[in-house]
């Protein structure tokens, strides 16, 4: 059944990515366009809870849509996990006024938005706010575009001393569960070798191919692992306990998750979120927005489940190819 939507809440929650904020700026002056008013519920479903809810103006999201994090700021509540937290969050969404519900993040976030929905019927909306790119029903999600450039960015730089003092570098990057970031970096970056949860990895034949190079003169390597696969100290730790190779790595970590948005992840999430407000002023409710093949994709949040590339066996392959 359609409701009369006079107010849209807006929250991110979980890991935040850059473009957040260029879908928070979106919703809100789309919103506001149609004569809505929006509610900006702070630290995700905590926020919530605790009632943290300011109201947000055509100001308050000025000059923010090149800006990395998200300015409602993000966390992962325990408490709304129950359906006691759930409850009490509906409770907090009649006090306030707030008809709709668009939630920004990733497959966690989806859950509980949608157990949120089924429960209390709130029109609630998802879009796809991960640096992982691992949810279903869109080509990409918001942040993992920027995650890419920034860790191409650090490996370039890794690569002048990588050549320059003839070392092997192992470079561990983000991606939780997925290795999508891992792969794309890899191939981008001109990698030697990129370790994936996805695909079984022969440990022993990469040390023998790192002494076959190593006999014709090849020294410097770039080695991408994805946080899924394994730790790039303990690869490290292995090449050269097996090759006796000197071998370095770095950790990229959280700086993957920061900076100025990408051009792709900002249109990704102005256009994600003018269509979670269509979706909310027409009645439809309970789904997860995406893009698929550059048109505007829509399905259940029920189905919005974690995404899994598969192994990337084509991609592989090209990258041993031209390295
Ligand atoms: O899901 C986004 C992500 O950045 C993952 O790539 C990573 O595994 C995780 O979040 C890190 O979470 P936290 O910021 O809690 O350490």
């Amino acid at each position: 059944m359609a409701h009369k939507i006079n107010k849209i809440g807006v929250l991110t929650s979980g890991g935040d990515g850059p473009g957040m904020n260029a879908a928070v700026r979106s919703i809100v002056r789309y919103s506001l366009h149609y004569g809505l008013e929006v509610a900006g519920i702070m630290r995700g479903y905590q926020g919530l809870l605790e009632e943290d809810i300011i109201p947000l103006n055509h100001r308050s999201v000025s000059n923010i849509i090149n800006k990395g994090g998200t300015i409602l700021k993000t966390a992962r509540s325990k408490d709304f996990s129950s359906d006691e937290g759930k409850a009490k969050a509906a409770e907090v969404m009649r006090k306030h006024k707030i008809d709709g519900l668009v939630v920004i993040g990733g497959d966690g976030s989806y859950k509980g938005a949608n157990r949120f929905y089924e429960l209390h019927g709130i029109p609630t909306i998802g879009l796809p706010g991960t640096i992982d790119n691992d949810l279903t029903g869109t080509d990409q999600t918001i942040g993992c575009s920027t995650a890419i450039n920034t860790a191409l960015e650090s490996i370039d730089k890794i690569r002048d001393t990588a050549q320059s003092m003839e070392r092997i570098f192992v470079i561990e990057v983000m991606g939780n569960k997925s290795g999508y970031i891992a792969m794309q970096v890899a191939l981008a970056a001109g990698a030697e070798d990129v370790i994936i949860p996805e695909r079984t990895f022969d440990y022993a034949a990469m040390h023998q191919e790192l002494m076959e190079g190593n006999r014709k003169g090849k020294i410097s390597y770039i080695i991408v692992v994805a946080e899924g696969a394994a730790t790039a100290p303990v690869v490290a730790e292995n090449i050269t306990r097996f090759t006796g190779f000197e071998t370095r790595y770095v950790v990229l970590g959280h700086v993957q998750r920061g900076g100025t948005p990408s051009g792709q992840d900002r249109l990704l999430s102005t256009r994600l979120g003018a269509a979670a407000v269509d979706l909310l002023l027409n009645g439809i409710y309970g789904k997860a927005v995406g893009i698929l093949e550059d048109e505007i994709n829509v399905i259940d949040l029920k189905d919005a489940v974690r995404r899994s590339h598969g192994d990337m066996e084509d991609h592989y392959e090209l990258l041993k190819i031209l390295t």
